[in-house]
């Protein structure tokens, strides 16, 4: 009996599909094929890089608790990077749907909600004796350092709306991004009250990321999250419902959440305990003061006025 007897008509097809892929790029299937027959099979720790995963945890102390706190910030980094991705895809997108659009947003919304559900790790998931201590050790870093978290907000909307509130009558959404860039929110926050100057946090940051944060800004200029809805979408009540959770999760319950995480830790009696990244976190963090929209235009007057103060949209 011929070998070729035994072969499925499936397998044939494949092979011909196959030689065709490869003669395109002027590769010998062959020699792929007999590496297809040494290669290891694959398994599923070695598809995650698992062993690489679990060595990334290094605490700086002995306090058992630390472990949680560095595994938390890894996972809320993997999502943030899950957000920035699907950002990415419809940035991307030659010719825009709603159906498209609405889906990754939706999918952005469910990673948000995760983060804000699951922040009780932090909350109540650590001893407050340990964490106070191992804190110490981490100076001057704190998730103010977040990189990722600042490329969403940049992501998501005009550089305009993330200046600070005080400033942001004073430019419009055309000044130039550098002045833009000059009057960032949370720069302002990271500025030591008694001198005026950038905490050491801070400087430390711009050092590293702000010509990425300039190059990310051009980058989204025309294809951020909001000027695709305004362009492609702006009557969309499906589209408009999705913003609106999303400015929702991404600027008043998740920072709710973690102020929260400030409050239990950061505040003893009627003394507050300094932030690791210098900010004065009781006036810096609360969305209230912050007044961050993506979505400024989906927001009525009042809406916007007790920013922070109630749930919004349902969402609790
Ligand atoms: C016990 C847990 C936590 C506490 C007590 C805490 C405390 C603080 C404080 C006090 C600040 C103000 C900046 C400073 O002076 O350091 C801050 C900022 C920040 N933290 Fe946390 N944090 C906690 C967990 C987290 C986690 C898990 C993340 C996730 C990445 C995170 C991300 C951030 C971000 C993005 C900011 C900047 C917020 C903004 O600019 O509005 N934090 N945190």
């Amino acid at each position: 009996m011929q070998m070729g007897e035994n072969v499925e008509p499936n397998l044939i097809e494949q092979l011909k599909k196959l030689q065709a892929k490869y003669n395109v790029m002027g590769q010998d299937l062959s020699s792929y094929l007999d590496g297809l027959l040494y290669s290891d099979y694959l398994t599923y720790w070695d598809y995650i890089h698992l062993d690489t995963l679990l060595s990334l945890q290094t605490p700086k102390t002995s306090f058992r608790d630390e472990k949680i706190f560095i595994v938390y910030h890894q996972i809320t980094e993997l999502y943030f990077n899950l957000i920035l991705w699907e950002i990415d895809q419809i940035a991307t997108l030659e010719v825009q749907t709603e159906a498209f659009f609405v889906e990754r947003l939706r999918r952005i919304n469910r990673y948000f909600q995760q983060l804000r559900d699951s922040f009780s790790i932090m909350v109540e998931g650590m001893e407050k004796d340990q964490f106070l201590k191992f804190r110490m050790s981490l100076l001057p870093a704190s998730g103010f350092q977040s990189a990722q978290y600042r490329l969403i907000e940049i992501a998501c909307t005009d550089m305009i709306n993330l200046v600070n509130a005080t400033e942001r009558e004073a430019l419009t959404e055309y000044s130039d991004l550098d002045q833009q860039l000059a009057k960032l929110y949370w720069r302002s926050g990271a500025t030591e009250l008694a001198t005026g100057k950038s905490t050491l946090t801070l400087q430390q940051f711009e050092e590293k990321y702000m010509p990425t944060f300039k190059a990310t800004g051009m980058k989204y200029r025309d294809k951020n999250i909001r000027k695709v809805y305004l362009k492609s979408f702006p009557h969309s009540p499906d589209v408009i419902n999705s913003l609106r959770e999303l400015d929702t999760f991404a600027n008043v319950l998740w920072p709710l959440a973690h102020l929260k995480a400030a409050g239990h830790y950061l505040q003893k009696n009627t003394r507050d305990i300094k932030a690791t990244g210098g900010t004065n976190w009781q006036k810096f963090l609360p969305p209230r003061f912050q007044k961050i929209m993506f979505f400024p235009e989906l927001w009525s007057a009042q809406e916007k006025e007790e920013w922070g103060k109630a749930a919004l949209v349902g969402i609790v």
